[in-house]
């Protein structure tokens, strides 16, 4: 099989990656080792910025998430058994974001590519990229149990941290920033409706708990606990009495219970692989880069550098101008940086540490009231959260 942009990957960055082409009358194939049902049932991110939503709406898959989508102007920051409200909104000249879930874009994004009839499989999985650094650069992979090879005129690996894309990068040509950090977080979704109308950020001397939620009937919640956690070692009750413990405050609010429908334990890390390019084969998203969640950044850097990337598959293919091409790592990274600064940033002053002393302790509570007693960190704090818009100097 030939194509002229082989894309690995049916998570959000390759999915919208591939409409994005197709917009622009550019021809894809889509390879995704998981089944339809995996994928759209993964439990993920649930925060689009502004700009997300702008692209999405734009590449006319925005319909549902217009009906449905939750828009949300500010959140609540809550420590010392007291809330505090940063006003998104009021500091950033109206940006907003948007509460819907991953799930539901990236059913969105796969309803839109199988009505068009573009090619999206499922269950192919990709065992290596070769030839990269030449101009015929083929992805191998296995589905209906063969074996395949895909030709094309690039390759975007788009397969998430796990993926083989990043790793058909020789070692010396590819440098990599990594920390990991002492705790992990348990999420859960419960048919319960959100006890909150924004968004809860709680820092707590026993642990980070944050109150988000996917509809005005489900709830989504998360805790920080110890990164070998194993999520059967936490029962419902287990649960709920934690997160009372670390949302209690002073004054009557009270967290409504539910059944739990999903629980799942998520590693916190910091990673980048630079540059995001190797001759023919681009990096995009999880695979070149992850945040903590904290900053709810993951899901909107993978459509930051697609949005970027089909721009420059488009100018590349479509007018022979490929100097879009050589920017794209750079101009990608900028962004990257940044997001990788502000879930540091969040991380740091929301959790605690168990490593950390009381001096550090201190500090931390000293930073948290600064955030929200000084109008300039308060901004600081709301124009990364609803994110910079795409183009803006980083
Ligand atoms: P992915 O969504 O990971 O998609 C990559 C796709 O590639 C997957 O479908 C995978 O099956 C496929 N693939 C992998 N290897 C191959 C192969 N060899 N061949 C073919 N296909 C392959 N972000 C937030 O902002 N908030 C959160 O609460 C949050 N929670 C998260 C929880 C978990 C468990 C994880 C892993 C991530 C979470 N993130 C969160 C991050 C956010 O979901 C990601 O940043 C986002 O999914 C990135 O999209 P992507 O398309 O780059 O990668
Ligand atoms: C969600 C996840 C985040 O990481 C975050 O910061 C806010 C919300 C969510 O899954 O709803």
């Amino acid at each position: 099989m030939r194509t002229s942009v082989a894309i690995i990957g049916a998570g959000p960055a390759g999915l919208l990656l591939a409409r994005l082409l197709q917009r622009q009358g550019i021809e894809s194939v889509v390879l995704e080792s998981r089944s339809r049902e995996h994928v759209e049932h993964r439990q993920r991110a649930g925060i689009l910025e502004q700009g997300t939503v702008d692209v999405l709406r734009d590449c006319g898959a925005g319909e549902r998430m217009d009906r449905e989508g939750l828009v949300h102007d500010g959140i609540e920051l809550r420590f010392g058994g007291a809330g505090h409200r940063i006003d998104m909104a009021a500091l950033t000249g109206g940006r907003r974001v948007m509460v819907y879930a991953q799930t539901e874009v990236v059913r969105d994004l796969v309803a839109l590519r199988i009505e068009s009839g573009a090619a999206l499989l499922f269950e192919a999985e990709v065992s290596e990229v070769r030839g990269a650094d030449t101009d015929h650069p083929r992805v191998h992979y296995r589905h209906d149990g063969a074996e395949h090879v895909l030709d094309a005129d690039y390759v975007v690996g788009a397969d998430g941290f796990h993926g083989v894309a990043r790793k058909a990068i020789p070692a010396e040509r590819v440098r990599t920033y990594e920390r990991t950090y002492p705790f992990a977080w348990l999420g859960i979704l419960a048919d319960v409706a959100p006890s909150t109308d924004e968004l809860i950020y709680a820092s707590h001397e026993r642990g980070f708990a944050l109150h988000s939620m996917r509809t005005p009937q489900v709830s989504r919640l998360y805790l920080q606990v110890p990164p070998d956690t194993d999520a059967r070692d936490w029962p419902d009750e287990r649960i709920w009495d934690e997160l009372d413990l670390r949302f209690a405050v002073d004054g009557d609010w009270r967290l409504e219970r539910g059944p739990i429908t999903d629980r799942s334990v998520t590693p916190m890390r910091s990673f980048v692989a630079e540059p995001l390019r190797y001759g023919r084969l681009l990096l995009a998203g999880d695979a070149a880069h992850i945040v903590p969640p904290t900053g709810a950044k993951g899901l909107n850097l993978a459509v930051a550098d697609v949005t970027l990337l089909a721009q420059a598959l488009t100018a590349a293919l479509g007018h022979g101008d490929d100097s879009q091409l050589g920017s794209y790592s750079d101009t990608a990274l900028r962004r990257v940086w940044r997001a990788e600064h502000f879930s540091y940033f969040m991380t740091t002053l929301l959790h605690s540490d168990p490593a950390s002393d009381d001096f550090a302790r201190r500090l931390q509570r000293s930073h948290l009231d600064h955030v929200v007693a000084s109008a300039a960190a308060a901004t600081s704090l709301a124009e990364n959260y609803v994110g910079f818009p795409l183009g803006a100097r980083l």
